[in-house]
């Protein structure tokens, strides 16, 4: 199954209730939160507050990505505030295997997320131990950046280990995804498509039902 994930980085903050309930009206199914600590990325975003107002106001599952250094620290608050699912950095952590233990424990899935840098050999030890992988396809920390076209064969290398593994894990892909490369993300092997300026920018129902026709297919 596949699931779109449009990234709220992109939204009008003081219009984000009424853009995440478009979304949802259009079909999508994830709410994409990017969390960012100005460490483990240049720039900052927002935090556990925003997790706690999303939550009432939506049934759509709530997808956060903490691009945070040591988010050992918080993943316990930001399920607490309402995350369906949690992702940590493979890079950012020198705890992993506890962290994604902790998340689970705390009954949200757990997700491992790798930079374009960091060899896909890096997570499969985790892959046991998590319910989404996300392969990152632009350098973390801004919105709106071009696709790496290397990361394709990143996205198929972990589509076999899953499959070789014979596990049910989502494989999210997150950066420069748009209507012109999306069919091709899908043929190597993604799932889960995070798409923030391609959802945002512009008429957010009309964009939203343009991904889902495609994904649908
Ligand atoms: C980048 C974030 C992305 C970002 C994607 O660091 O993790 O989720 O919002 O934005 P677009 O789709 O505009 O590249
Ligand atoms: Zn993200």
């Amino acid at each position: 199954m596949n699931y779109l994930a449009p990234s709220i980085l992109s939204a009008d903050f003081c219009e984000l209730g009424s853009q995440i309930e478009e979304i949802g009206n259009a079909g999508a199914q994830y709410v994409h939160i990017d969390v960012m600590d100005g460490v483990f990325v240049p720039s900052i975003s927002f935090g556990m507050p925003i997790v706690s107002c999303i939550r009432p106001r939506t049934k759509l599952f709530l997808d956060v990505h903490m691009m945070v250094t040591k988010p050992e620290r918080y993943v316990e608050e930001f399920v607490k505030c309402g995350a369906d699912s949690v992702t940590i950095h493979v890079e950012a952590s020198d705890c992993v295997e506890d962290t994604l233990k902790k998340i689970r424990s705390l009954g949200a899935k757990a997700g491992i997320a790798l930079n374009p840098e960091t060899p896909v050999k890096e997570i499969l030890p985790y892959l046991e131990m998590v319910d989404m992988v996300l392969v990152m396809t632009v350098h973390p920390g801004f919105g709106g950046q071009a696709y790496i076209p290397e990361c394709t064969d990143k996205i198929k290398e972990v589509r076999a280990a899953i499959k070789e593994k014979k596990l049910n894990v989502n494989l999210e892909i997150d950066g420069g995804v748009n209507l012109d490369n999306l069919q091709m993300n899908l043929d190597a092997g993604a799932n889960v498509i995070v798409a923030g300026s391609a959802v945002f920018k512009g008429n957010i129902t009309e964009k939203t039902k343009a991904f889902l026709d495609i994904m649908e297919q």
